[in-house]
Order: structure tokens, then C-alpha cells, then sequence
């Protein structure tokens, strides 16, 4: 009788032994002498490695990468996948509208607009979707854009400035779109411009005021010349 009961005990533990050792599947564990589903995804460190995400399942599990990042398809970690940053200001998936800019991140992307236009909601940086959009920026809104002596001229994106009548820049032109130049007046740029005479600015650009003994013959902006008097 006491033979039976250690034999007894003696093949209860063996059994016992047994089961907490029976080899489970893949993917499946040893809980309380079952298998059990082996949570893949609660690793450390992960098995679908930065940028995805884990999805458990009954005896496996599979990767995911986030979004804006690829490949999209569904891997393990023995494809030896890296989630990367998809560019989707390069790949043309980017929709920032007209007159804007993509600017790639990681995982998406954002939106400025170009040089001279501004948001409509006046924040620089924007996200496709929100049904922001870029306007005109109207340069010669501020009256002193172009400094003095000259109108300004706005443009889609941009805009230019011009000399008023007898003023000019240095280099001579009188159209640009540099605001660090100005507009001088062209008695000062060019001293002889009147020769025999004074320069003077007026409402439609310059005149020559003639010396005694010069003339222009009338033509207000002409050089004074040396009168003949002998035409006389
Ligand atoms: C998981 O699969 C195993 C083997 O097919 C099955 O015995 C078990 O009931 C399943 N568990 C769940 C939670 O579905
Ligand atoms: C990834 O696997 C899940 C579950 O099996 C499935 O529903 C999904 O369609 C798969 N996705 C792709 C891109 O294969």
C-alpha cells in the first residue's frame, strides 16, 4: 500500500514534470500546463523595431509601419525590415496647393508658402487639408516699400518699384525689385547732365536752367550748350 502511494506520487510528479516541459509551438508559451498565445508585441526590444507597430495574434504576430513610413506591407522580424520615412514632398503624394511649399517630416509632411504670398490663416507653417491656401502678399500695401521717389507695382508673388520722372538708381535703371537701393535724383548722379547750367527737379523730372551765355534752345531738359551769339 505504501509502495502504491509513492509509486503513485512518484508518477504524478513525473507527469507533472512533463506537462510544465511540454515543448509548445511557436508563438505559444507554458501558462499553468497549457499553451497559451506568446505576446509577440510586449518584447524588449520590439520585434518590429522603430517607426511600426506591433499587431498580437493567436500564436504569432505582424508588423505594421506607422503611417508615412514604408514599406506598407505587413512583415515580421525576420524580413529584416526598417520602417523608413516615406518623402512625400518628393514622391508627389504632397498636396500644399498652389504658390506653396512642401516641406518633408518624419512621417508626414507640411506646407509654407513660397516667397511673397502669404497663409490665409496667417501661420506660417500649415498642413494639407486644413483648407489653408496662399495670397498674394501686396508688397506695396506699406507705402515706404520702395523708399522715396518711387511707386511700387505689386505682382502675383512679388512686385517692383520705379523711379519717379528724373530720378534713377546709381547703375542707371530705373525699374528694380532690390528695396536696399533708392532712388536718386539724376542732378546729383550725373553733375554735367545740364552742362552750361543748373539742374533742378520738377514735377515731370528735371530741368536745365541755363547759365547766362548757355541756352537749351527751350527744351527744358536738354543740356545748356554754349550760346552762339553770333546767330543772333
Ligand atoms: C489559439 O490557437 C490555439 C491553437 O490553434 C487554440 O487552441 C486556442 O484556443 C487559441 N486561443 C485563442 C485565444 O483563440
Ligand atoms: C496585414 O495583415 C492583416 C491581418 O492578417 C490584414 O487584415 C491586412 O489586410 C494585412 N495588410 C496588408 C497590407 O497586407
Amino acid at each position: 500500500m505504501r509502495h502504491m502511494y509513492l509509486l503513485s506520487l512518484g508518477l504524478l510528479a513525473l507527469t507533472e514534470n512533463i506537462l510544465m516541459q511540454t515543448p509548445c509551438g511557436r508563438g505559444y508559451k507554458n501558462q499553468r500546463r497549457k499553451c497559451v498565445d506568446e505576446n509577440e508585441c510586449e518584447s524588449d526590444p520590439p520585434y518590429c523595431g522603430k517607426n511600426a507597430i506591433c499587431f498580437n495574434t493567436n500564436g504569432s504576430y505582424y508588423c505594421r509601419c506607422h503611417e508615412g513610413f514604408a514599406p506598407t506591407n505587413n512583415f515580421t522580424q525576420s524580413d529584416a525590415i526598417d520602417c523608413t520615412d516615406i518623402n512625400e514632398c518628393v514622391n508627389g503624394s504632397a498636396d500644399c496647393g498652389p504658390n506653396a511649399k512642401c516641406i518633408n517630416s518624419e512621417g508626414g509632411y507640411n506646407c509654407t508658402c513660397q516667397t511673397g504670398y502669404i497663409s490665409s490663416n496667417g501661420k506660417e507653417i500649415f498642413n494639407s487639408g486644413q483648407g489653408v491656401h496662399c495670397i498674394d502678399r501686396n508688397e506695396c500695401d506699406d507705402p515706404s516699400f520702395c523708399g522715396k521717389h518711387a511707386t511700387c507695382h505689386n505682382t502675383a508673388g512679388s512686385f517692383y518699384c520705379i523711379c519717379a520722372a528724373g530720378f534713377r538708381l546709381k547703375s542707371g535703371e530705373t525699374n528694380f525689385t532690390d528695396i536696399y537701393k533708392s532712388c536718386e535724383s539724376v542732378c546729383e548722379i550725373d553733375k554735367s547732365i545740364c552742362g552750361g547750367g543748373v539742374c533742378k527737379n520738377n514735377k515731370d523730372g528735371l530741368e536745365c536752367l541755363c547759365s547766362s551765355g548757355f541756352t537749351n534752345y527751350g527744351h527744358k531738359r536738354m543740356k545748356c550748350t554754349d550760346r552762339n551769339e553770333c546767330d543772333d
